[in-house]
């Protein structure tokens, strides 16, 4: 069996870098996707509140036998329940049926609504209720960050933002870098708009008999990201999860750095405007 790295967050507990997600999987389909998931390898599953799927996800853990402290599960707060974070997790909770998860983001910002901070302090007190193991957050660009340190003690372990070969975040990347905080890549292939028809990718996947897909997941975990791709299909799944016998050259690594357009690349939405 495969062995993911695992990256250390600075609450002192580990996530595996490589993880499966469930975003856009049909509820009626999740038991069966994330069955798959799991028989491929994958321990690491990401889903949310607003995918409505998280009780096809618990069907599958229960199901799967795994035993609990094998799996790492993330879900995350839904936009409308930043002031009713308890009542939101226990219902997270129930659909997956699970006593914790292991990481709790708060899904996006809101800025126009403005009731992050609030829904970050109920995460601390969440943890350390132990309904959550770790806390972080999603979306949020460095003036949300900012906030949370000057009104909190507790530094988010994650920010999950859009990033990939496109849209490569780089000044993000080196804010968190300096806060200790770990990134996780969402919309990792492309968040569904294709993967990358970039030449320069095509060329480095060719030169080590892999698919794009493959180099575009072992481009995430060189840079130190988690990533978290989704696929509806097996093979697939089983081939984004097929990324630990090769290595991209600093010269790849650098060819890939050119495909990045800045804020052009983005395919999802702006945070500010959520
Ligand atoms: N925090 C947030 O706001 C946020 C937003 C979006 C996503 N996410 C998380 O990030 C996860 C990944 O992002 P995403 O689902 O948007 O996009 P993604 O993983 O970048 O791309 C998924 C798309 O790529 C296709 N695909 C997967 N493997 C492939 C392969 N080997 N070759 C060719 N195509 C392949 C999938 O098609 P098939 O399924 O048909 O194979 C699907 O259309 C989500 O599932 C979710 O957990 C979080």
């Amino acid at each position: 069996m495969t062995t993911v790295p695992a990256l250390t967050m600075n609450d002192g507990l580990t996530i595996p870098q490589l993880g499966f997600g469930v975003f856009r999987v049909d509820p009626e389909q999740t038991e069966s996707v994330v069955a798959d998931a799991l028989e491929v390898g994958y321990r690491h599953i990401d889903t949310a509140a607003l995918y409505y799927n998280e009780g096809g996800v618990g069907a599958a853990l229960k199901a799967s036998g795994i035993p609990r402290d094998e799996l790492f599960i993330t879900t995350k707060l839904g936009n409308d329940r930043h002031e009713d974070v308890a009542a939101a997790l226990q219902e997270s909770l129930d659909a997956l049926g699970l006593d914790y998860v292991d990481l709790y983001l708060i899904h996006w910002p809101v800025p126009k609504q403005d009731k992050y901070l609030t829904a970050w302090e109920s995460l601390i007190a969440a943890r350390e209720e132990g309904l959550i193991r770790s806390a972080g957050v999603s979306n949020f660009l460095p003036e949300h960050l900012d906030r949370l340190a000057e009104f909190t003690d507790l530094v988010p372990a994650v920010n999950q933002i859009e990033l990939h070969v496109e849209f490569q975040q780089r000044e993000l990347r080196a804010y968190h870098a300096a806060h200790g905080i770990l990134t996780e890549a969402w919309g990792p292939l492309g968040h569904g708009l294709g993967l990358s028809s970039d030449p320069r990718i095509a060329a480095i996947a060719q030169a080590h008999g892999v698919t794009v897909a493959q180099a575009i997941v072992r481009w995430h975990l060189q840079l130190g990201n988690i990533v978290i791709p989704k696929s509806n299909h097996r093979e697939r799944m089983a081939e984004n999860f097929d990324v630990f016998g090769f290595e991209l050259s600093a010269a790849e690594l650098a060819s890939i750095a050119e495909i990045d357009k800045g804020a052009a690349g983005r395919t999802g939405r702006d945070p500010r405007e959520v």
